[in-house]
């Protein structure tokens, strides 16, 4: 291990971007498992080790990990407890892959810092084992690495999963664990008894843990978000067109609905989908709602507790799918601000998603319609690498012109960001829909509302 340390050092220095200055003095890592994706907390308190100030701390991320992160974030623990947002992103150095997190000052030799970072990473649980028969409680199965997998030293360390109340570790054949620790309940999760009190840098220790989830793992491999704006109107119009899936485990055998009946599965927990929740936004007006499927109109949908609920026409199992639409109006002044200098600006302001309490979206393609006549000024991202395109298309309803469609494609994204806001910047004047509208080819502006977004997310592990 020493050689090896000794080694990275040489490469690290002579070479590299990554110098070895910091020691984690103390490294917590919490595993929130109470959802179909996982959260890490990684609560660092590290040391500069180094002889002069250092401001950046490159926080290794895993490369199985890595391909599968759909948001990170990074932030300073002050004495209090308080937690400020940091600048951070994540890039490939040397071969590895970093979270580059920028200390707000630089930090003099011999002292400390404080900063947790959190990652919210889909792909990582499976149902164990794949296959079952309906009624069987599901077991899921995550892999992690046990040890702390840091580019520098770490010593005091510890790591505690939340959610599922105990786990067994799932030996793999030919696989030799350095670390023979003992797992242990505690409240509201399990741990592992640490017993060494220092740890190289990259120390890998991937292990498999099983747990009980009996629910479904649900999965949109598409998700088609339409907002029409209608000023005339005062109407926002929003249809989504869902390709719903379930990772969940598959059914051993086909389906059987009188078994399915004869067990009363609707009435229990299971890993089927049975309904789908879209929670509302308090004081915001909804009406007209529909719910079609390929089949057509389907009756079962209802608003209750703040919640559209919508049936499927049947439970979808492990590895089924099932496309359907679901659209209603609300009141386009619900979400639009006039701006204050200019009164035919308009900043309209969209959750990113909608629907749904837990769930993981491999594609999402969320498009805005603008009123006739409008102008198109900018819009706003909350992420990064957001891919967007400006069309013009035609209505049914367009008697003078077209439609400005502003379109941006974002890529596994989980439900948490939710509450995160996509903007739209237009110019619209009364006597727009009367004119030709000028297209106005202006470039699209994706702004990083890092601050802004981040502050929204739910980041916060299930206590
Ligand atoms: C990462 O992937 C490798 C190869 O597929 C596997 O051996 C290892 O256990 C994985 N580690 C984790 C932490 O998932
Ligand atoms: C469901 O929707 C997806 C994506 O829009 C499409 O590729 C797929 O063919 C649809 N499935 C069926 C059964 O129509
Ligand atoms: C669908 O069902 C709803 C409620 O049952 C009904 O009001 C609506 O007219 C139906 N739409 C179509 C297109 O059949």
């Amino acid at each position: 291990m020493k050689f090896i340390s000794i080694l990275f050092l040489l490469i690290g220095s002579v070479f590299g971007e990554i110098i070895n200055t910091w020691e984690n003095i103390d490294y917590a890592k919490v595993v929130d498992l109470s959802k179909s994706f996982v959260k890490e907390r990684h609560i660092i308190k590290a040391i500069n080790t180094g002889s002069e100030p250092a401001s950046t701390y490159y926080f290794a991320i895993p490369k199985n990990v890595s391909e599968s992160i759909a948001f990170s974030f990074a932030s300073t623990i002050d004495a209090s407890k308080n937690e400020v947002p940091m600048d951070s992103h994540i890039d490939e150095i040397e071969g590895g892959v970093y979270s580059v997190i920028q200390l707000p000052f630089p930090i003099a030799p011999k002292s400390k810092v404080s900063f947790a970072v959190s990652l919210v990473i889909t792909n990582q649980l499976e149902p164990f084992p794949r296959k079952q028969a309906l009624g069987d409680i599901q077991n899921l199965v995550l892999t992690t690495n046990k040890a702390p997998y840091s580019a520098y030293p770490t010593k005091s360390y510890k790591i505690r999963f939340q959610g599922p109340s105990s786990a067994k570790e799932v030996k793999t054949i030919g696989a030799t664990d350095p670390f023979g620790w003992e797992l242990k309940s505690l409240e509201g999760g399990f741990s592992y008894d640490v017993t060494e009190e220092s740890f190289a840098p990259y120390t890998e220790s991937p292990v498999s843990l099983v747990y009980e989830r009996n629910l479904p793992l649900p999965y949109v491999k598409d998700l088609r978000r339409d907002l029409w704006l209608s000023p005339r109107l005062n109407t926002l119009q929003v249809e989504e067109h869902y390709d719903y899936s379930n990772k969940a485990a598959e059914l051993i055998s086909g389906f059987s609905r009188a078994d399915w009946m004869n067990k009363r599965m609707s009435t229990k927990s299971s890993p089927a989908i049975t309904a789908i929740h879209f929670p509302l936004y308090k004081g915001v007006e909804i009406k007209d709602i529909y719910f079609t499927d390929l089949v057509g109109n389907v009756s079962t949908s209802l608003v209750m507790e703040n919640n559209l609920i919508v049936k499927p026409r049947f439970p979808i199992f492990g590895n089924w799918n099932y496309n359907f639409t679901v659209g209603w109006t609300h009141k386009l002044s619900d979400f639009l601000r006039e701006d204050a200098e200019d009164k035919d600006e308009y900043l309209l302001e969209v959750p990113l998603i909608g629907g749904s309490t837990d769930v993981v979206y491999e594609k999402v393609e969320l498009s805005f319609y603008l009123p006739e006549g409008a102008e198109f000024i900018s819009v706003q991202s909350p992420l990064a690498n957001t891919d967007y395109s400006i069309s013009e298309v035609y209505s049914y309803l367009d008697i003078f012109g077209s439609h400005t469609k502003v379109t941006l494609q974002f890529e596994n994204l989980v439900v948490d960001l939710r509450n995160v806001k996509v903007g739209l910047k237009y110019r619209y004047t009364l006597a727009a829909y009367l004119r030709k509208p000028i297209y106005i080819g202006l470039s699209i502006l994706v702004a990083l509302l890092s601050y802004l977004g981040i502050t929204k997310i739910d980041l916060s592990l299930s206590k």
